[in-house]
């Protein structure tokens, strides 16, 4: 026998698969009813349908180099924040950057995400000529670049360049919800008109959040949906807050493996269409976290291809796994999870399915 309760759960999740929406007072039931077991399986469930539908059980695999862990930024929750002295700061050169892509290629690798902290030394100039190589090198790959908040007229360049996507999470949609995250020389006006510009330039955008960060409230997480539902990206990255010990948010609580997988099949069931990673800050909080999280309606892998010898200083959190793993090593170990988890790997650029 149901109860009243697990009765309305089963109908908000079956109003949100046919919908692709539901009020904001249903949305943060969902979201917060301590129906655990129950409501994460018939969302994930639903959130894998939906899935399948569109892409079928295809898992896109991204190549992720961390080319600076530089950053000019003091967000509270990063690792790699200008104010951690603790961390040993690292550039790799093009050379070691197109090094990269040639293993990655042979692996079966056909995107490039091109990761950094905003680094001044990384000039438009020496990222334009980076993505031209890259460009010239790879015809057939994506690629991707994540560098943070820049004017119009770089992200322009960029493009102009060869470069095809932008990640940048917006963190939070909530004005001052962004406020407790970052100091106060960064605003999420700023964020938001970048992934405008990104937007209208052409760019495959990706935006996020993580679940669980401090101070986060369900109307701050349903705040980020609806943002998501204005700004249409192609990519919605999300994963769990992780504390790390060098930042002011050294004794906050890390997000929940939970709640990031109920926040990602909602996601799925809003943004049919959207590529979904399974980040690794899930498997870091749960040993199995990318493959519930694909089961919960991810479709994308983020393997890193940096070089082993720079991985233990790009930690933005604690524990980040795979920092030991050389890139072979990542792929074959990615390769036996999916398909454990009932998913495949391709060989593709995996472009959004709109
Ligand atoms: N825990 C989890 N995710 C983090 N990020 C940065 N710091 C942390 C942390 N402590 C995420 C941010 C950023 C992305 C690259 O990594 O959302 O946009
Ligand atoms: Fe990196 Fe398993 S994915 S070791």
């Amino acid at each position: 026998m149901k109860t009243i309760d697990e009765a309305k759960i089963q109908a908000l999740v079956a109003q949100l698969e046919a919908e692709k929406n539901l009020p904001d007072r249903d949305m943060a039931e969902l979201i917060e009813t301590p129906l655990l077991e129950l409501t994460n399986r018939l969302l994930a469930e639903a959130a894998d349908r939906v899935r399948r539908k569109h892409y079928q059980d295809e898992v896109y695999v991204r190549g992720l180099i961390e080319f600076t862990n530089y950053c000019k930024n003091n967000c509270y929750y990063c690792g790699i924040r200008a104010g951690n002295a603790c961390v040993e700061r690292y550039r790799l050169t093009q050379e070691d950057i197109l090094d990269c892509c040639r293993t990655g290629y042979e692996l079966g690798f056909r995107t490039f995400v091109l990761q950094g902290g905003e680094d001044p030394y990384y000039t438009d100039e020496r990222i334009c000529e980076l993505v031209a190589a890259i460009r010239e090198g790879y015809p057939d790959c994506a690629i991707t670049l994540s560098i943070g908040e820049k004017p119009r007229a770089s992200y322009a360049a960029y493009f102009a360049a060869g470069a095809n996507r932008y990640l940048l999470r917006h963190e939070t949609a909530d004005e001052l919800h962004y406020a407790k995250l970052h100091p106060a020389s960064m605003s999420l006006a700023n964020r938001k008109r970048c992934l405008w510009d990104l937007k209208e330039l052409g760019y495959q955008v990706g935006a996020g959040f993580m679940v669980g960060s401090p101070y986060q409230t369900t109307a701050n997480l349903i705040e980020d949906l609806r943002f998501l539902q204005e700004l249409e990206p192609d990519m919605i990255g999300i994963g769990p807050f992780i504390h790390h010990e060098a930042t002011p948010f050294r004794d906050m609580a890390d997000g929940s493996l939970e709640l990031s997988l109920r926040m990602l099949s909602i996601l799925r069931l809003c943004f049919p269409y959207a590529l979904l990673p399974s980040t690794t800050a899930l498997g870091t909080i749960a040993p199995n976290g990318r493959e519930l999280g694909l089961k919960a309606g991810g479709n994308v892998l983020m393997p890193n291809l940096s070089p082993v010898r720079v991985r233990q200083s790009y930690q933005l959190y604690a524990n980040k796994i795979c920092t030991g793993e050389e890139a072979a090593e990542c792929r074959s170990c990615l390769e036996l999870r999916v398909r454990a988890a009932g998913y495949r790997i391709v060989t593709s650029r995996g472009d959004v399915k709109r």
